[in-house]
């Protein structure tokens, strides 16, 4: 048995702190992640995989920065980007220039192989008001710019569809995992609420899973973006979404990787201090329901 963990939405190197479904607190992200450390330490997992919103910022320097807060946690990780970390043109370009050493290869889409499981991870683009797809949001004033990157529709590109099908299709025999930032599939209607902020999932979710129902050793996706702790499953493919960290309930999960299957389970940090000040009461359903914490996966 191996390991994994899976963190989502740090959104570091801001002391911007405001509300999203529970109080959004990133001037706590320091502590968080000196805590994460010592947490993820005890379980000695092989790597990190960082499902994007790793900055909250357009800047060159808090890119840097936020590169230099995951490097603390001590662990070989795996970033990729979200709607907060490719932000405009120049950002793909920061984002590949300060993790040169943690990427297989220099490209923000990218496959690696694990012990026993290969990993493929994509990157969406933004769906403009006149349905073109670009890279980024279109480029606005700075403070409309905020909301647009808040209301902004992403999808996956039909190169990545491609790409993606290219690898699946040379290496048919190993169980195959995707991660992304945004969610393929929506959040469920059993977890959403008249007050629930929805930050939505891919365009063109359906069409990647009707995608991947043809490979069927594609096991699973794990991705962020909607600051809830989700698993949702299409017939075998299992989703899971994983909550933001600045956020309630402050959470990262662990996947034991076995020969036949993938366990999932989440962990709150040993300081509750951190998930205590973002909850908002009556929110708590961001946690997810007991199917959103655990699952186990068949890898067969
Ligand atoms: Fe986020
Ligand atoms: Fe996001």
């Amino acid at each position: 048995m191996w390991r994994f963990v899976h963190i989502s939405d740090p959104h570091l190197s801001s002391t911007r702190d405001g509300v999203w479904n529970n109080r959004f607190l990133c001037s706590m992200m320091p502590d968080v992640l000196a805590c994460l450390r010592s947490d993820i330490a005890k379980l000695n997992p092989d790597f990190i995989l960082v499902t994007g919103d790793i900055v909250s910022h357009r800047s060159k320097e808090s890119v840097f920065n936020a590169r230099d807060m995951l490097d603390s946690l001590g662990i070989p990780y795996y970033p990729m980007g979200g709607n907060h970390d490719f932000y405009d043109m120049d950002s793909r370009a920061w984002f590949l220039d300060a993790y040169s050493e943690h990427l297989p290869t220099p490209n923000t889409v990218y496959t690696f192989l694990h012990r026993n499981v290969r990993f493929c991870v994509l990157d969406p683009w933004c769906v403009w008001d006149d349905g073109e797809l670009m890279p980024f949001p279109k480029p606005k004033d700075p403070v409309v710019q905020e909301m647009n990157l808040r209301d902004s529709r992403w999808a996956l590109p039909p190169e990545q569809f491609v790409w993606l099908e290219s690898v699946l299709q040379a290496f048919p025999e190993l169980p195959t995992c995707l991660a992304l930032h945004y969610p393929a599939l929506p959040v469920p209607v059993r977890l959403r609420r008249p007050d629930y902020n929805d930050a939505g999932s891919l365009e063109n979710g359906d069409l990647l899973v009707d995608v991947l129902s043809r490979y069927p050793h594609v096991k699973a996706i794990f991705s962020g973006h909607v600051h809830t702790n989700t698993i949702v499953k299409r017939n075998e493919l299992v989703q899971i979404t994983t909550s933001a960290l600045p956020e309630y309930p402050v959470e990262f999960r662990e996947v034991r990787v076995y020969n036949d299957r993938m366990e999932v389970c989440t962990h709150g940090l040993s300081d509750s201090s951190f998930s205590e000040k973002s909850l908002i009461a009556g929110r708590e359903y961001t946690a997810g329901e007991e199917q959103d914490r655990s699952a186990v996966i068949s890898l067969k």
